[in-house]
């Protein structure tokens, strides 16, 4: 099968599709036909070489995907051959054959595209754990850094779902895009505390920061307690201030209420670019510069 391994750290050209042996399916496990792939900057960042982070070398990237279950394990009950499936995994989901926890997939809706699907299963329950972490609840007000980013179009969307008033910030050509998902845009940047006070006198309840640094320390300012900001970046500087630091914390229940809302319309996925395998690099090259709608994604053919 192809997969994508870096041998090196580096640049996005470290990346190279090879050939590799399919695995083997398992006991409690799923071999997943990958179809759709999304890049996270976490798989930038690790690509890069973060430090601290315990790493064999090659190593494989991605962990979300969708794809169809191709074979099944012993003792997996609710998966056949042939069903469509989106899921999350690590450090290996680009690739064209996946093993695969069966509790760590769920059933793609016949109408899901599979771009969409391949992006939702991580930055989607990224933003639904920090909202979660945060117990946003109707009548409060949250204020979104990144708010247009693959995480921050979800946690828009999510939050106004969970009955908020949101603010997101942006960058200008981002503003409609906001407005559209339903939040308040503010644009980042020098005078973002006024900018947010103009449109929330009283401060904000709880911020999901996916900018770090000034956003986050702004926030402090801006928020009536600093355990109700939840770090997703700058975690050092987030324990110094009192906020919050993310835990992932997937679950097979958090990114079906995900799958629902989208079938339901009331969670859009922007796919900003899609790339295919070969193409991968350019991927990694589109998200690590960090500006931007939505996702980005590789394709399997
Ligand atoms: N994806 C995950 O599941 C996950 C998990 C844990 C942590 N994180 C971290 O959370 C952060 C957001 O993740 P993501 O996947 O949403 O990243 P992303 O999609 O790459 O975010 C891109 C967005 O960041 C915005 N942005 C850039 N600089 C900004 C600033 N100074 N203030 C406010 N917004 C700014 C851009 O807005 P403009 O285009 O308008 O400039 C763009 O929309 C990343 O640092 C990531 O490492 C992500």
């Amino acid at each position: 099968m192809k997969a994508v391994v870096f041998a090196e750290h580096g640049p996005p050209d470290v990346l190279r599709v090879v050939e590799l042996e399919r695995p083997k399916v398992r006991a409690g496990k799923v071999l997943v036909r990958v179809r759709a792939g999304g890049v996270q900057p976490f798989d930038t960042r690790v690509r890069q070489g973060w430090p601290g982070l315990a790493l064999t070398l090659p190593s494989g990237i991605g962990n979300e995907f969708a794809g169809t279950v191709h074979e099944v394990g012993p003792g997996v009950d609710g998966f056949t051959a042939g069903d469509d499936v989106l899921g999350w995994t690590y450090l290996n989901a680009l690739a064209e054959y996946l093993l695969v926890d069966a509790d760590a997939i769920a059933p793609k809706p016949p109408g899901m595209p599979w771009e969409v699907a391949g992006a939702l299963s991580a930055s989607g329950q990224t933003a639904h754990t920090a909202l979660t972490i945060l117990d946003v609840h109707p009548g409060d007000t949250v204020l979104i850094h990144a708010a247009a980013g693959g995480v921050g179009t979800v946690a828009v969307q999510l939050a106004k779902a969970w009955g908020a008033v949101v603010i997101g910030t942006a960058s200008e050509p981002n503003h409609d895009y906001l407005a559209d998902l339903g939040a308040i845009p503010v644009s980042y940047g020098e005078g973002l505390v006024e900018r947010v006070r103009a449109v929330a006198p009283h401060g904000v309840d709880a911020v999901v920061d996916g900018a770090g640094g000034q956003a986050l320390l702004d926030s402090v300012g801006l928020v009536r307690a600093a355990d109700r900001i939840v770090a997703l970046v700058n975690v050092e500087l987030a324990d110094k201030v009192g906020a919050r630091r993310l835990q992932p914390d997937r679950s097979v229940r958090r990114l079906n209420e995900l799958v629902d809302l989208h079938s339901a319309g009331r969670l859009r996925i922007h796919v900003r670019g899609s790339f295919d395998l070969d193409q991968v690099a350019r991927a990694h090259h589109e998200v690590e510069h960090g500006h931007g709608r939505g996702k980005v994604v590789v394709t399997i053919p």
